[in-house]
Protein backbone atom coordinates (compact mmCIF):
# COMPACT_ATOMS: atom_id res chain seq x y z
CA UNK A 1 0.00 0.00 0.00
CA UNK A 2 0.91 3.33 -1.03
CA UNK A 3 0.24 6.33 0.95
CA UNK A 4 0.55 9.89 0.23
CA UNK A 5 1.06 12.67 2.69
CA UNK A 6 -1.55 15.10 1.91
CA UNK A 7 -2.74 15.20 -1.84
CA UNK A 8 -5.37 18.06 -2.45
CA UNK A 9 -9.40 17.51 -1.95
CA UNK A 10 -10.33 18.36 -5.48
CA UNK A 11 -13.62 17.13 -7.05
CA UNK A 12 -16.16 17.69 -10.00
CA UNK A 13 -17.69 21.18 -8.18
CA UNK A 14 -14.23 22.39 -7.94
CA UNK A 15 -13.05 21.82 -11.21
CA UNK A 16 -16.77 22.89 -12.29
CA UNK A 17 -15.89 26.05 -10.48
CA UNK A 18 -12.52 26.90 -11.92
CA UNK A 19 -13.63 25.89 -15.62
CA UNK A 20 -16.52 28.66 -14.78
CA UNK A 21 -13.87 31.11 -13.84
CA UNK A 22 -12.24 29.88 -17.10
CA UNK A 23 -15.09 30.65 -19.56
CA UNK A 24 -15.93 33.80 -18.00
CA UNK A 25 -13.17 35.80 -19.04
CA UNK A 26 -12.35 37.25 -16.07
CA UNK A 27 -8.99 34.90 -14.44
CA UNK A 28 -7.56 37.12 -11.95
CA UNK A 29 -8.68 39.52 -9.10
CA UNK A 30 -12.39 39.95 -9.46
CA UNK A 31 -15.78 38.49 -8.60
CA UNK A 32 -14.70 35.07 -7.34
CA UNK A 33 -12.49 36.19 -5.34
CA UNK A 34 -14.98 39.61 -3.59
CA UNK A 35 -17.73 36.31 -2.97
CA UNK A 36 -14.74 34.35 -1.85
CA UNK A 37 -13.75 37.07 0.58
CA UNK A 38 -17.14 37.19 1.91
CA UNK A 39 -17.89 33.77 2.39
CA UNK A 40 -14.69 33.57 4.27
CA UNK A 41 -15.95 36.53 6.50
CA UNK A 42 -19.50 34.57 7.26
CA UNK A 43 -17.88 31.14 7.72
CA UNK A 44 -15.88 33.00 10.71
CA UNK A 45 -18.09 35.84 11.51
CA UNK A 46 -15.41 38.64 11.11
CA UNK A 47 -16.16 41.76 9.78
CA UNK A 48 -13.95 42.13 6.71
CA UNK A 49 -11.61 39.72 4.82
CA UNK A 50 -8.78 40.35 2.22
CA UNK A 51 -7.71 37.66 0.19
CA UNK A 52 -4.32 37.59 -0.84
CA UNK A 53 -1.59 35.25 -2.95
CA UNK A 54 0.04 33.95 0.13
CA UNK A 55 -0.27 33.94 4.28
CA UNK A 56 2.95 35.24 3.82
CA UNK A 57 1.62 37.88 2.21
CA UNK A 58 -0.88 38.32 4.05
CA UNK A 59 1.30 38.56 7.58
CA UNK A 60 3.99 40.54 5.59
CA UNK A 61 0.93 43.59 4.37
CA UNK A 62 -0.45 43.57 8.42
CA UNK A 63 3.17 44.70 9.56
CA UNK A 64 4.01 47.01 6.55
CA UNK A 65 0.07 48.68 7.51
CA UNK A 66 1.37 48.64 10.75
CA UNK A 67 4.23 50.83 10.08
CA UNK A 68 6.64 47.82 11.74
CA UNK A 69 10.54 48.69 10.69
CA UNK A 70 14.28 48.47 11.85
CA UNK A 71 14.67 49.21 15.01
CA UNK A 72 11.13 47.34 15.79
CA UNK A 73 10.60 43.85 17.57
CA UNK A 74 7.85 41.25 16.66
CA UNK A 75 7.73 38.05 19.07
CA UNK A 76 7.23 35.17 17.27
CA UNK A 77 7.35 31.71 18.31
CA UNK A 78 10.91 29.38 17.54
CA UNK A 79 8.51 26.42 16.59
CA UNK A 80 6.71 27.18 13.41
CA UNK A 81 7.17 27.67 9.64
CA UNK A 82 9.93 30.01 8.56
CA UNK A 83 7.42 32.06 6.99
CA UNK A 84 6.53 33.56 10.31
CA UNK A 85 9.53 34.79 10.86
CA UNK A 86 10.88 35.58 7.27
CA UNK A 87 8.12 38.77 6.83
CA UNK A 88 9.58 40.49 10.04
CA UNK A 89 13.41 40.30 8.18
CA UNK A 90 11.04 41.36 5.37
CA UNK A 91 10.41 44.45 7.34
CA UNK A 92 13.82 45.04 8.61
CA UNK A 93 13.01 44.63 11.92
CA UNK A 94 13.99 41.77 14.28
CA UNK A 95 12.18 38.89 15.33
CA UNK A 96 12.17 37.60 18.89
CA UNK A 97 11.78 34.09 18.96
CA UNK A 98 10.34 32.30 22.68
CA UNK A 99 9.57 29.03 23.36
CA UNK A 100 6.67 26.79 22.94
CA UNK A 101 5.06 24.49 25.26
CA UNK A 102 4.53 21.03 25.26
CA UNK A 103 1.52 21.61 23.08
CA UNK A 104 3.04 23.19 20.83
CA UNK A 105 1.73 26.88 21.51
CA UNK A 106 3.92 29.85 22.23
CA UNK A 107 4.60 30.02 25.97
CA UNK A 108 2.38 33.07 27.29
CA UNK A 109 5.01 33.45 30.39
CA UNK A 110 8.05 33.61 28.26
CA UNK A 111 6.48 36.10 25.62
CA UNK A 112 5.75 38.58 28.55
CA UNK A 113 9.08 38.18 29.84
CA UNK A 114 9.96 38.96 26.32
CA UNK A 115 8.16 42.07 25.43
CA UNK A 116 10.16 45.81 25.41
CA UNK A 117 9.64 49.29 24.43
CA UNK A 118 10.84 48.22 20.90
CA UNK A 119 7.89 45.34 20.59
CA UNK A 120 4.90 46.36 18.34
CA UNK A 121 3.44 42.63 17.38
CA UNK A 122 3.06 39.19 18.66
CA UNK A 123 2.62 36.64 15.94
CA UNK A 124 1.24 33.52 18.17
CA UNK A 125 0.68 30.52 15.76
CA UNK A 126 -2.69 28.28 15.46
CA UNK A 127 -0.09 25.51 15.41
CA UNK A 128 -1.15 22.43 13.63
CA UNK A 129 -4.61 23.62 13.80
CA UNK A 130 -5.13 24.32 17.15
CA UNK A 131 -5.55 27.73 18.66
CA UNK A 132 -3.39 29.83 20.23
CA UNK A 133 -4.45 31.55 23.90
CA UNK A 134 -6.02 34.30 22.94
CA UNK A 135 -7.77 36.06 25.14
CA UNK A 136 -4.41 35.47 27.55
CA UNK A 137 -2.82 37.35 24.78
CA UNK A 138 -5.01 40.35 24.03
CA UNK A 139 -5.27 40.70 27.93
CA UNK A 140 -1.65 40.74 28.20
CA UNK A 141 -0.96 43.11 25.33
CA UNK A 142 -4.12 45.62 27.09
CA UNK A 143 -2.34 45.44 30.82
CA UNK A 144 -1.88 48.70 31.70
CA UNK A 145 2.14 48.05 32.41
CA UNK A 146 2.24 46.25 29.02
CA UNK A 147 0.98 49.24 27.29
CA UNK A 148 3.23 51.97 29.70
CA UNK A 149 5.97 50.16 27.56
CA UNK A 150 4.99 50.50 24.24
CA UNK A 151 6.52 53.11 21.80
CA UNK A 152 4.10 54.48 18.73
CA UNK A 153 5.58 56.00 15.77
CA UNK A 154 3.22 55.84 13.62
CA UNK A 155 -0.75 56.70 13.41
CA UNK A 156 -1.69 53.13 13.29
CA UNK A 157 0.12 52.23 16.07
CA UNK A 158 -1.01 55.71 18.15
CA UNK A 159 -4.66 54.64 17.30
CA UNK A 160 -4.12 50.73 18.42
CA UNK A 161 -2.23 52.55 21.23
CA UNK A 162 -0.61 48.73 21.86
CA UNK A 163 1.45 46.17 20.84
CA UNK A 164 -0.85 44.41 17.87
CA UNK A 165 -1.98 40.68 18.01
CA UNK A 166 -1.20 39.30 14.36
CA UNK A 167 -1.91 35.55 14.51
CA UNK A 168 -0.65 32.98 11.75
CA UNK A 169 -3.91 30.72 11.33
CA UNK A 170 -1.97 29.55 8.37
CA UNK A 171 -3.45 26.19 9.54
CA UNK A 172 -6.45 26.73 11.47
CA UNK A 173 -9.72 28.08 9.37
CA UNK A 174 -12.61 25.90 10.84
CA UNK A 175 -10.73 25.78 14.29
CA UNK A 176 -13.09 26.94 16.79
CA UNK A 177 -11.92 28.99 19.79
CA UNK A 178 -15.01 29.38 23.20
CA UNK A 179 -17.51 28.59 20.61
CA UNK A 180 -16.39 30.57 17.33
CA UNK A 181 -14.52 30.08 14.88
CA UNK A 182 -11.13 31.59 14.41
CA UNK A 183 -10.90 34.73 12.46
CA UNK A 184 -12.07 37.38 14.98
CA UNK A 185 -10.05 36.33 18.31
CA UNK A 186 -7.04 38.82 17.82
CA UNK A 187 -6.71 42.32 15.81
CA UNK A 188 -6.00 40.01 12.57
CA UNK A 189 -6.17 37.00 11.73
CA UNK A 190 -4.19 35.55 8.51
CA UNK A 191 -5.28 32.06 6.99
CA UNK A 192 -2.94 30.26 4.28
CA UNK A 193 -4.65 28.45 1.74
CA UNK A 194 -1.53 26.91 0.67
CA UNK A 195 -1.54 23.41 -1.48
CA UNK A 196 -1.27 21.17 1.54
CA UNK A 197 -3.49 23.17 3.90
CA UNK A 198 -7.28 21.58 5.12
CA UNK A 199 -9.05 24.24 2.51
CA UNK A 200 -7.01 25.43 -0.19
CA UNK A 201 -6.72 27.50 -3.68
CA UNK A 202 -3.20 25.69 -4.64
CA UNK A 203 -1.16 28.79 -3.07
CA UNK A 204 -3.50 31.84 -1.71
CA UNK A 205 -4.30 33.50 1.97
CA UNK A 206 -6.73 35.61 3.25
CA UNK A 207 -6.44 38.28 6.13
CA UNK A 208 -9.43 38.94 8.65
CA UNK A 209 -9.75 42.26 10.08
CA UNK A 210 -11.28 41.50 13.41
CA UNK A 211 -10.18 44.90 15.16
CA UNK A 212 -12.98 47.26 14.28
CA UNK A 213 -13.37 48.38 17.75
CA UNK A 214 -9.90 50.69 17.06
CA UNK A 215 -10.59 50.96 13.29
CA UNK A 216 -12.73 51.31 10.25
CA UNK A 217 -12.24 47.72 8.69
CA UNK A 218 -13.74 48.93 5.70
CA UNK A 219 -10.98 51.56 5.18
CA UNK A 220 -8.72 49.64 6.51
CA UNK A 221 -9.58 47.07 3.95
CA UNK A 222 -8.93 49.52 0.92
CA UNK A 223 -5.41 50.53 2.65
CA UNK A 224 -4.69 46.75 2.40
CA UNK A 225 -6.05 46.22 -1.52
CA UNK A 226 -3.99 49.39 -2.47
CA UNK A 227 -1.11 47.98 -0.63
CA UNK A 228 -1.51 44.59 -1.94
CA UNK A 229 -1.24 45.78 -6.01
CA UNK A 230 1.73 48.03 -6.57
CA UNK A 231 -0.17 50.75 -4.83
CA UNK A 232 -2.61 51.09 -7.34
CA UNK A 233 -5.90 53.13 -6.88
CA UNK A 234 -7.97 51.13 -8.95
CA UNK A 235 -7.55 47.06 -9.61
CA UNK A 236 -7.71 45.94 -12.90
CA UNK A 237 -11.36 45.03 -12.72
CA UNK A 238 -12.22 48.10 -11.92
CA UNK A 239 -10.44 50.18 -14.48
CA UNK A 240 -12.61 48.12 -17.01
CA UNK A 241 -15.60 48.69 -15.53
CA UNK A 242 -17.56 52.65 -15.72
CA UNK A 243 -15.77 55.56 -14.41
CA UNK A 244 -12.84 56.02 -16.20
CA UNK A 245 -9.40 54.16 -16.74
CA UNK A 246 -7.14 56.57 -15.42
CA UNK A 247 -5.31 55.43 -11.82
CA UNK A 248 -2.87 56.83 -9.50
CA UNK A 249 0.28 54.86 -7.90
CA UNK A 250 0.10 56.34 -4.16
CA UNK A 251 2.88 54.42 -2.97
CA UNK A 252 5.63 51.40 -3.96
CA UNK A 253 2.77 48.53 -3.25
CA UNK A 254 3.17 45.02 -3.39
CA UNK A 255 1.98 42.52 -5.94
CA UNK A 256 -0.05 40.06 -3.14
CA UNK A 257 -3.77 39.97 -5.16
CA UNK A 258 -5.26 36.63 -5.42
CA UNK A 259 -6.43 35.73 -8.99
CA UNK A 260 -10.35 34.63 -9.25
CA UNK A 261 -9.21 31.30 -10.98
CA UNK A 262 -7.51 29.91 -7.16
CA UNK A 263 -10.57 31.81 -5.15
CA UNK A 264 -12.75 29.57 -7.59
CA UNK A 265 -11.05 26.71 -5.71
CA UNK A 266 -11.44 27.99 -2.68
CA UNK A 267 -15.37 28.81 -3.09
CA UNK A 268 -16.44 25.78 -3.62
CA UNK A 269 -14.23 23.78 -1.40
CA UNK A 270 -15.35 26.38 1.09
CA UNK A 271 -19.19 24.65 0.95
CA UNK A 272 -18.34 21.35 1.72
CA UNK A 273 -15.74 22.19 4.34
CA UNK A 274 -17.95 22.12 7.45
CA UNK A 275 -20.23 19.27 6.16
CA UNK A 276 -17.52 17.10 4.68
CA UNK A 277 -13.97 18.22 5.36
CA UNK A 278 -13.74 18.80 8.95
CA UNK A 279 -15.74 15.67 9.99
CA UNK A 280 -13.78 13.34 8.07
CA UNK A 281 -10.56 14.71 9.23
CA UNK A 282 -11.89 14.44 12.44
CA UNK A 283 -13.02 10.66 12.08
CA UNK A 284 -8.98 10.37 11.05
CA UNK A 285 -7.36 12.08 14.17
CA UNK A 286 -10.16 10.04 16.38
CA UNK A 287 -8.97 6.72 14.84
CA UNK A 288 -5.39 7.48 14.96
CA UNK A 289 -5.69 8.38 18.91
CA UNK A 290 -7.77 4.78 19.34
CA UNK A 291 -5.05 2.99 17.59
CA UNK A 292 -2.25 4.74 19.56
CA UNK A 293 -3.41 4.59 22.51
CA UNK A 294 -2.50 1.19 23.53
CA UNK A 295 1.18 1.75 22.90
CA UNK A 296 2.74 3.56 25.76
CA UNK A 297 5.47 4.71 23.25
CA UNK A 298 3.27 7.20 21.54
CA UNK A 299 2.48 10.42 22.53
CA UNK A 300 -0.61 11.82 21.33
CA UNK A 301 -0.96 15.27 20.33
CA UNK A 302 -3.90 17.64 22.46
CA UNK A 303 -6.18 19.16 19.89
CA UNK A 304 -9.20 19.86 21.87
CA UNK A 305 -9.96 21.31 25.38
CA UNK A 306 -12.59 22.99 27.05
CA UNK A 307 -12.12 26.04 25.31
CA UNK A 308 -10.48 24.81 22.08
CA UNK A 309 -11.04 22.30 18.91
CA UNK A 310 -8.50 21.61 16.55
CA UNK A 311 -9.72 21.85 12.51
CA UNK A 312 -7.40 18.83 12.02
CA UNK A 313 -4.65 20.05 10.19
CA UNK A 314 -1.45 18.37 11.23
CA UNK A 315 -1.53 15.22 13.38
CA UNK A 316 1.71 15.53 15.82
CA UNK A 317 2.33 12.18 16.68
CA UNK A 318 5.97 11.91 19.27
CA UNK A 319 7.30 8.68 20.08
CA UNK A 320 8.62 8.77 23.66
CA UNK A 321 12.16 8.43 25.03
CA UNK A 322 13.61 8.84 21.00
CA UNK A 323 16.55 10.66 19.68
CA UNK A 324 16.39 13.07 16.42
CA UNK A 325 18.72 10.03 14.77
CA UNK A 326 16.08 7.54 15.72
CA UNK A 327 13.62 9.40 14.87
CA UNK A 328 14.56 10.18 11.66
CA UNK A 329 15.46 5.91 11.10
CA UNK A 330 11.80 5.28 11.91
CA UNK A 331 10.68 8.22 9.22
CA UNK A 332 12.98 6.09 6.79
CA UNK A 333 11.47 2.93 7.94
CA UNK A 334 8.05 3.77 7.69
CA UNK A 335 8.43 5.48 4.17
CA UNK A 336 10.36 2.47 3.09
CA UNK A 337 7.09 0.58 3.73
CA UNK A 338 4.48 2.92 1.81
CA UNK A 339 3.75 5.52 4.57
CA UNK A 340 4.15 9.23 3.54
CA UNK A 341 5.35 10.60 6.68
CA UNK A 342 6.62 14.15 7.51
CA UNK A 343 8.14 16.35 10.14
CA UNK A 344 6.44 19.68 10.93
CA UNK A 345 9.03 21.49 11.79
CA UNK A 346 12.18 21.92 12.08
CA UNK A 347 12.73 25.04 14.85
CA UNK A 348 13.66 28.40 13.42
CA UNK A 349 17.06 27.82 15.08
CA UNK A 350 17.98 24.59 13.82
CA UNK A 351 17.90 26.58 10.39
CA UNK A 352 21.32 28.06 8.74
CA UNK A 353 19.78 31.46 8.17
CA UNK A 354 18.44 32.37 11.35
CA UNK A 355 21.48 30.57 13.07
CA UNK A 356 24.10 32.67 11.46
CA UNK A 357 22.02 35.41 12.69
CA UNK A 358 22.76 34.02 16.08
CA UNK A 359 19.81 31.93 17.49
CA UNK A 360 20.59 28.71 19.41
CA UNK A 361 18.93 25.94 19.42
CA UNK A 362 19.74 25.17 23.49
CA UNK A 363 17.43 28.69 24.12
CA UNK A 364 14.55 26.83 23.05
CA UNK A 365 14.44 23.33 24.91
CA UNK A 366 10.77 22.64 24.34
CA UNK A 367 10.56 23.09 20.62
CA UNK A 368 13.58 21.12 20.37
CA UNK A 369 12.13 18.31 22.21
CA UNK A 370 8.71 18.70 20.64
CA UNK A 371 10.93 18.59 17.15
CA UNK A 372 13.68 15.52 17.66
CA UNK A 373 10.01 12.92 18.81
CA UNK A 374 7.43 14.45 16.21
CA UNK A 375 6.80 12.22 13.08
CA UNK A 376 3.35 14.18 11.19
CA UNK A 377 0.96 11.42 9.86
CA UNK A 378 -1.37 11.63 6.82
CA UNK A 379 -4.69 13.41 7.24
CA UNK A 380 -6.96 14.17 3.93
CA UNK A 381 -10.60 13.49 3.62
CA UNK A 382 -9.86 10.66 1.08
CA UNK A 383 -7.77 8.78 3.52
CA UNK A 384 -9.53 5.09 3.96
CA UNK A 385 -9.84 3.59 7.58
CA UNK A 386 -8.20 0.92 5.93
CA UNK A 387 -5.33 3.39 5.33
CA UNK A 388 -5.43 4.63 8.68
CA UNK A 389 -5.23 1.71 10.05
CA UNK A 390 -2.09 0.25 7.69
CA UNK A 391 -0.45 3.64 9.31
CA UNK A 392 -0.97 3.17 12.57
CA UNK A 393 0.15 -0.93 12.04
CA UNK A 394 2.98 0.38 10.26
CA UNK A 395 4.33 2.90 12.72
CA UNK A 396 4.17 0.28 15.40
CA UNK A 397 5.97 -2.46 13.65
CA UNK A 398 9.02 -0.26 12.97
CA UNK A 399 9.04 1.42 16.37
CA UNK A 400 8.38 -2.07 18.44
CA UNK A 401 10.95 -4.06 16.60
CA UNK A 402 14.03 -1.64 16.24
CA UNK A 403 13.15 0.46 19.67
CA UNK A 404 11.57 -2.16 21.95
CA UNK A 405 14.47 -1.81 24.44
CA UNK A 406 14.43 1.48 24.39
CA UNK A 407 10.24 2.74 23.88
C1 LIG B 1 2.80 28.24 10.37
C2 LIG B 1 2.85 28.77 8.97
N1 LIG B 1 2.81 30.08 8.78
C3 LIG B 1 2.81 30.61 7.53
C4 LIG B 1 2.86 29.81 6.42
C5 LIG B 1 2.92 30.44 5.07
O1 LIG B 1 1.79 30.14 4.30
P1 LIG B 1 1.79 30.46 2.73
O2 LIG B 1 2.48 29.31 2.05
O3 LIG B 1 0.35 30.56 2.37
O4 LIG B 1 2.52 31.73 2.54
C6 LIG B 1 2.89 28.43 6.57
C7 LIG B 1 2.93 27.55 5.38
O5 LIG B 1 2.99 26.37 5.45
C8 LIG B 1 2.89 27.89 7.87
O6 LIG B 1 2.93 26.57 8.08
Amino acid sequence: MKIPFSPPYIDKDIIDEVVDSLNSGWITTGPKTKQFERDIAAYCEVPKVLAVNSATAGLELMLRWYGVKEGDEVIVPAYTYSATANVVIHCGATPVMVDVREDFLIDLEKVEKAITSKTKVIIPVDIFGYPCDFDELMALVNRADIKAKFNATTDEQKTLGRVMILDDAAHSVGAVYKGKKVGSQADAIVFSFHAVKNLTTAEGGAICLAFDKYFDVEDVYRQLNIKSLHGQTKDAMSKTQGGGWRYDIVEAGYKFNMPDILAAIGLATLKKYESHIIPRRKEIFERYCEGFSKYSWAQIPEYFSADKTSCYHVFPLRINNISEAERDAIIDKVMAAGVTVNVHFQPLPLLSFYKNLGYKMEDYPVSWDNYSREISLPVYPTLTDEQVDFVIHTMAEVVEKEYAAKV
